[in-house]
């Protein structure tokens, strides 16, 4: 594996395969495991964003592997008030054995990687959260025995957000059929999407609904970009997951959201609290145990 884990990019389908097999290890040896392979080491959490998911599970996945997580707020470190990114890089490379990172500019994700000699993890930016859907690929593992060809995902909502960007990069991996549902305005980014003939874009969300296993969707309002707020209500309330679009998928289909979630926004209160189509809190529990993963074998 590369040493960094910046965007799905950075690994191949094999690699995938090896991170998704040791998370499942993981999670069924959680409370009985007595391997340690952060013993002694010190992995920083640098968070310039809101989290709850993501802060939690690495500090917690930090700690059940034995080492020590520093949670680091962005705004209160001296590259809060202007210290560069290569020297920050430097400095930490001289204390710490990892670096998670939760930013705005996906450049200064990479320049901070390009700079450190310790591994840096992508813990979400303005273009891409790949932790994400490491845990995502987890969990339609889980149900469906398998992520591949014979899986169909849909994406409704901000098709050129952080979470679409690291789906599309997910179905080159895997070979998941994808389709992308938003307003032409929110398109999925060509650069992405070209060259992918499995990923697709259909701004008729019923149109997109068919013979879908999982429906995904994110916030119409990433952090970050809260002052598009009414534009973005306006434009992404004709892609709302709900009854109607599950009524032409697969019956059995599921629900999948990265959360936070806003009930009667991108998603009806019905399909979010449904036991039966609704996967999201296994989803946001394998985050845990795909970070955990992730780090044993980016920085034991
Ligand atoms: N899904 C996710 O990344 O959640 P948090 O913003 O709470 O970390
Ligand atoms: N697209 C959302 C994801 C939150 C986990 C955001 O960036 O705010």
């Amino acid at each position: 594996m590369k040493k960094d884990f910046l965007t799905l990019r950075d690994i191949t389908r094999d690699d995938l395969e090896v991170i998704l097999d040791l998370a499942a290890k993981l999670k069924r040896d959680r409370y009985t495991t007595t391997e340690k392979p952060l013993l002694g080491k010190s992995i920083g959490l640098i968070f310039a964003k809101s989290s709850t998911r993501t802060r939690v599970s690495f500090e917690v996945g930090v700690h059940e592997l034995g080492g020590y997580p520093l949670y680091l707020d962005q705004s209160k470190m001296q590259m809060g008030r202007g210290e560069t990114v290569p020297d920050t890089a430097h400095v930490l490379s001289r204390f710490l054995h990892g670096i998670v990172i939760r930013t705005f500019a996906h450049s200064d994700v990479e320049e901070l990687a390009r700079c450190a000699s310790i591994p840096v993890i992508n813990a979400l930016t303005d273009e891409y959260h790949p932790c994400q859907l490491i845990a995502d690929m987890l969990t339609i593992r889980e149900h469906s025995g398998r992520c591949d060809s014979s899986v169909k995902l849909a994406f409704y909502g901000d098709g050129r957000s952080n979470m679409a960007n690291s789906m599309i990069l997910a179905a080159r991996l895997t070979g998941m059929e994808l389709v992308i549902s938003s307003p032409e305005e929110e398109a999925p980014r060509a650069d992405i999407i070209q060259g992918a003939p499995n990923v697709s874009w259909e701004p008729d969300p019923v149109k997109a609904a068919k013979d879908v296993d999982y429906f995904y969707t994110d916030v119409w309002v990433s952090m970050g970009f809260e002052e598009e707020r009414a534009r973005r209500m306006k434009i992404f309330t004709p892609y709302q997951v709900n009854e109607k679009l599950f009524a032409v998928a697969h019956k059995d289909a599921k629900f999948l959201h990265c959360l936070p979630a806003h009930r009667g926004e991108e998603v009806s209160a019905g399909i979010m609290d449904d036991p039966e189509r609704s996967l999201v809190f296994d989803e946001a529990e394998n985050r845990l145990h795909a970070h955990k993963a992730l780090m044993s074998l980016l920085m034991k």
